[in-house]
């Protein structure tokens, strides 16, 4: 399974703050943002990661995540110029994705649950054994407007999905962590544009519904899904990871301790990072793993 991070958005949301640092390096409480989809990424096993990324930015992000190498993964980049929609990662990601399955993450969502690592890891296995064509989540709010909204039947079988719906059918939206088999590529490039002008993932995702190949696994009322796109939604997601680090005792979003979790890294390798943080908790706290 391959693993891709949109992160090309121009953060208009987050004017004036976006004009000089584009959105997926501003800081949510300690880290920045792009930290939390990558940890999704390597917690779902996938060491391969391709990072697409506006015009200009190639050498931020290569200061902040390399070749990945460090963290005992591969990651690539490539500029996306024309913001054309989510769905056009599949097509700029092609050549990466080569023959394999895919997941996609938008680079300013946060996820976290304690059991989310289990749960990714059963997603991938049912999309590389053929089991299903593509899995989405969905995860209760009170204002679906803004999002995907899909509806479940009463035996709990996704029936429709909308994108940003006026009068939603649900309160169920869908995050931006996307799942699928290798046809997503030939989905992606038979889709049109919507009013919007932008290829959706939500038609993306209405193709394999059509086709009885997506499924929709609920996430439970107490995980922590975040879209920090606004200054409103940063703060408050900067106050949810401060918070439950503070509860928990245990990081969200830190890369070096899920590698090492998985066995990409040992501790040693985590303790020369940490080294180098030395004078931040962050890096006290991988000193103490
Ligand atoms: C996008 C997707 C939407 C999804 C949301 C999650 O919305 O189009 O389906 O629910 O991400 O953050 P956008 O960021 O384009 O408003």
């Amino acid at each position: 399974m391959k693993g891709i991070v949109l992160a090309a958005g121009k953060g208009t949301r987050l004017y004036p703050m976006t004009l000089p640092v584009c959105k997926p390096l501003l800081p949510v409480y300690d880290k920045p943002m792009i930290y939390y989809p990558v940890c999704v990424l390597m917690q779902a096993g996938i060491r391969d990661i391709l990072v697409i990324i506006p015009p200009g930015e190639e050498a931020p992000f290569e200061r902040l995540l390399g070749d990945g190498s460090s963290w005992g993964g591969n990651i690539q980049y490539v500029v996306q110029y024309n913001p054309r929609g989510i769905a056009d990662a599949f097509e700029i990601g092609a050549p990466f994705i080569g023959n394999d399955p895919v997941c996609l993450v938008l680079g300013d969502n946060i996820f976290h649950s304690l059991p989310f690592e289990t749960q990714l890891r059963r997603v991938c296995r049912k999309i590389e054994s053929g089991e299903t064509g593509a899995t989405v989540f969905g995860y209760y709010v009170d204002d679906p407007r803004a999002f995907g909204v899909v509806e479940f039947d009463e035996n709990g079988r996704a029936i429709s999905i909308e994108e940003k719906p006026r009068k939603p059918r649900s309160n169920y939206i869908v995050p931006g962590l996307y799942f699928y088999d290798n046809s997503v590529i030939e989905i992606a490039e038979h889709l049109t544009p919507s009013a919007r002008g932008e290829l959706e993932i939500t038609d993306v995702n209405l193709t394999y519904l059509k086709q009885g190949r997506l499924t929709v696994e609920k996430l439970d009322r107490d995980f922590l899904w975040l879209d920090a796109g606004t200054a409103e939604n940063l703060l408050y997601a900067s106050k949810a990871v401060a918070d439950t680090q503070e509860t928990t005792g245990r990081y969200i979003g830190c890369p070096e301790e899920v590698a090492y979790n998985r066995g990409y890294i040992d501790v040693n390798d985590v303790h020369a990072i940490g080294r180098q943080l030395e004078q931040t908790l962050y890096g006290q706290y991988l000193l103490c793993l």
